[in-house]
């Protein structure tokens, strides 16, 4: 709900749990009064303070003598550029004149039925939000500033995106465009971020919020391995289960930046946005420059509360998802089985032993098409090899459909060899800048994805194999950073444009695919979970989190995943051991308890397995599409920090309705003379009682309380599922 108050100019958002306000004072400065525990019926405007602060100035119309009201000290809504606060600003806008003076002040705000949609970007949407629409602006620069907030009052988030309009008379240059600005007071706080690389991402940091600016971000052209567009804020007493916290969620799958100051007076502003590295967006009288959308939550109750409403959120409200009310499908992959050395017959026995088993879908990963038989060549000629698969999809298609499964396909379609019919016909589609060699990654050049004729290419290209054949899905994959991000499209003075061109143009074609392929279910990829962010989301609900599927490793990395995204989003697939990353062996049941915490597949050659580990993956498999509902949309609780302690990580997946609950259990290296275990539950019902795994009865009081005694483990990764059921 979002009220706003004629008598006191309040404007408040209301969620089940939380609020937010906002007013304008009497300089039209849109001050941030209050984040957090719902309140109602308060002006909190009352708790800001003035004071004369040295080297805090004041606004020219202030006059010579009121030297108490500065901008430098107070907390506000979208924080001004040069004009007397001297903490983080949200945006610059480079004027005609040179300057880069931004003073934004209250123009008038709206409350409207419904949420706000925003142009070729990735957004929350349903029926029952509301939308609040403020306007600031530049009384000098003709400069105006739309702040976007939607309430999900169920779900307790709110959203927030920025439109910075021209409404002068002379061009202007953005150098800068936060989604939003938020304001703290008090900076006693921590800062968690989700950190990482290839094949080690998001592991939580959490520090004490330090003077200064504390920063993440990305220079990759993607959200990347290394930091992800999730940030929490919270107290230093903030636990799993209690104390307040803060989590932002950047919708935004290219560069970007979040950072938090902690200001000379004790103060937090944390703002989040595009990265303005190599930023700069020309904007002509009458323009609109739209910044991504950000998501907001603030939980009274601690880590588990604010992960808990993130998951909701984006369950409902964000994936486009065309498995919706149904299970997805268990998949198998062929990459960590053949690589690129296979043909149709090969694929076919994988997917024959597969769908014996009752795995649904068959995903034929890299190496189909062009000349790729190695990762040197073939990329962008979408084309089928047909050496490899005589006839082509057409061929091949109905024979993994007469096995009765599903049908994926593998694409990386933002990228070029060298050694491809592309390149050698278009090297100018590659970024690059003339007369400077490209630097390669992984022998690939990244195609110009904001030339629309590049984008128009790939598209009909695609388009031409996905209609050769009924294809049920496709994971998109991106095996690269951007560099050298020039675009032979645009002159000199707009190459700051082409990173977030080239973001755009993503969106484009996975808007394209939706459009034009409702019912094709996509994953993203990025050499695992290298655009793993919820702007991806809004496009492909489910991305392959890790190249990493260790078993022991995955059990980190998806608990770092799911502080934000929820399982349902996951990839995780149970492959081979010993694991081609770690070259850790762990016992068949393990791989799948653990990748049962995702969208289960597999990702290895059942012909290889033994008859007795055939038999494990078919009782898996059973189990996953018995508890897959429960799973995807149940609630999530984190039972141990895997993080700290080595002995075992477990999870739990409550129904809504608290009736059923799946538990899951994975212990560390052996060792002997273990400790007597009992694991606490939660979430449970504490007046039911529940039969566990078909057979005793525990009280839900006592299972939460006192605990489930575990048994005393032999060897190392040994796992364990609870599936419990309400009797009463
Ligand atoms: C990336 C993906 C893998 C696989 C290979 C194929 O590394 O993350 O899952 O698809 O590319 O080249």
């Amino acid at each position: 709900m979002i009220v706003y108050d004629k008598g006191n100019g309040t404007y408040t958002l209301h969620t089940r749990r939380t609020t937010y306000q906002m007013k304008a004072d009497a300089h039209g400065v849109l001050l941030h009064t209050y984040y957090g525990p719902r309140l109602d019926g308060e002006d909190l405007s009352r708790l800001i303070q003035y004071a004369d602060r040295g080297f805090s100035g004041s606004p020219n119309e202030l006059g010579r003598t009121d030297r108490t009201y500065s901008l430098d000290t107070l907390p506000q809504e979208y924080s001004t550029c040069g004009v007397g606060d001297f903490r983080l600003p949200s945006a610059e806008a480079e004027q005609a004149d040179g300057s880069l003076l931004l003073d934004l002040r209250f123009a008038g705000g709206e409350i409207r039925a419904g949420k706000y949609a925003l142009e070729g970007l990735p957004a929350f949407f349903g029926d029952s939000w509301e939308t609040l629409s403020v306007r600031l602006r530049d009384p000098h620069s003709g400069m105006e500033a739309e702040l976007l907030y939607g309430v999900d009052e169920e779900d307790d988030l709110i959203t927030r995106a920025v439109r910075l309009i021209n409404r002068g008379k002379e061009t202007v240059r953005l150098r800068r465009v936060m989604s939003f600005c938020l304001d703290f007071r008090g900076a006693d706080m921590d800062l968690i971020t989700f950190d990482g690389g290839h094949v080690r991402e998001r592991r939580p940091a959490r520090a004490p919020l330090r003077p200064g600016v504390q920063s993440v971000g990305s220079l990759r052209g993607t959200s990347s391995h290394q930091h992800n567009p999730f940030v929490i804020l919270c107290g230093h007493d903030t636990g799993e289960d209690h104390g307040l916290c803060y989590g932002a969620a950047l919708l935004y799958s290219g560069g970007f930046l979040a950072s938090a100051e902690r200001s000379q007076f004790e103060d937090c502003r944390l703002v989040m946005g595009i990265h303005p590295h190599h930023f700069c967006w020309t904007l002509a009288p009458g323009e609109t420059f739209t910044a991504p959308e950000a998501a907001l939550v603030c939980s009274p109750d601690g880590l588990a509360g604010m992960t808990r409403c993130f998951h909701r959120a984006i369950r409902e409200r964000l994936l486009r998802d065309p498995c919706r009310g149904r299970r997805r499908p268990v998949l198998i992959n062929n990459w960590e089985a053949t690589e690129f050395h296979f043909d149709a017959d090969r694929l076919v026995g994988i997917a024959r032993e597969a769908a014996s088993l009752g795995v649904e879908l068959f995903v034929m990963d890299d190496g189909w098409f062009g000349s790729r038989d190695s990762d040197m060549s073939g990329l962008g000629d979408w084309t089928v090899n047909e050496k490899k698969l005589p006839g082509g999809l057409e061929a091949l298609v109905p024979r993994i459909k007469a096995l009765g499964m599903q049908f994926g396909l593998w694409i990386e379609p933002e990228m070029v060899s060298e050694d491809s019919e592309l390149y050698r016909t278009h090297p100018d589609w590659a970024l690059g800048a003339p007369g400077r060699p490209q630097a390669r990654g992984r022998a690939q050049l990244v195609l110009d994805f904001s030339r629309r004729e590049v984008r128009d290419h790939i598209y009909e290209a695609l388009r031409r194999v996905l209609d050769s054949a009924e294809v049920d899905y496709i994971k998109w994959d991106m095996n690269r950073s951007l560099s050298d991000v020039w675009s032979a499209a645009l002159p000199a003075d707009r190459q700051g444009e082409v990173y977030h061109r080239y973001v755009l143009g993503v969106y484009d074609m996975l808007e394209r695919l939706h459009r034009d392929y409702p019912a094709m279910l996509m994953e993203g990829c990025s050499g695992g979970g290298g655009r793993f962010d919820a702007g991806m989301l809004y496009y492909t609900p489910q991305i392959w989190c890790s190249d990493n599927t260790d078993a022991i490793d995955r059990l980190t990395i998806q608990c770092g995943t799911a502080f934000c995204y929820p399982a349902g989003t996951i990839g995780a697939h149970v492959s081979a051991v010993p694991n081609a990353q770690t070259g850790r062996c762990t016992p068949m049941e393990t791989r799948g308890v653990v990748a049962m915490c995702g969208t289960f597949g597999y990702e290895l050659d059942l012909s290889r397995c033994t008859p007795e580990e055939k038999e494990t993956v078919r009782r898996q498999v059973q189990t996953y599409k018995d508890r897959a509902r429960l799973i995807q949309e149940g609630d999530y609780y984190r039972l141990t920090d895997p993080f700290y302690e080595e002995r075992y990580a477990a999870w739990e997946h409550v129904s809504p309705d608290r009736r059923e609950a799946l538990v899951s259990l994975v212990t560390g290296s052996a060792r002997a003379a273990m400790p007597f275990l009992a694991l606490r539950l939660k979430g449970l019902d504490p007046a039911r009682r529940y039969r566990v795994n078909g057979g005793e009865l525990f009280g839900g009081a006592a299972l939460m309380y006192a605990g489930y005694p575990l048994p005393l483990f032999q060897g190392d990764y040994q796992a364990v599922q609870l599936y419990l059921e309400a009797v009463d």
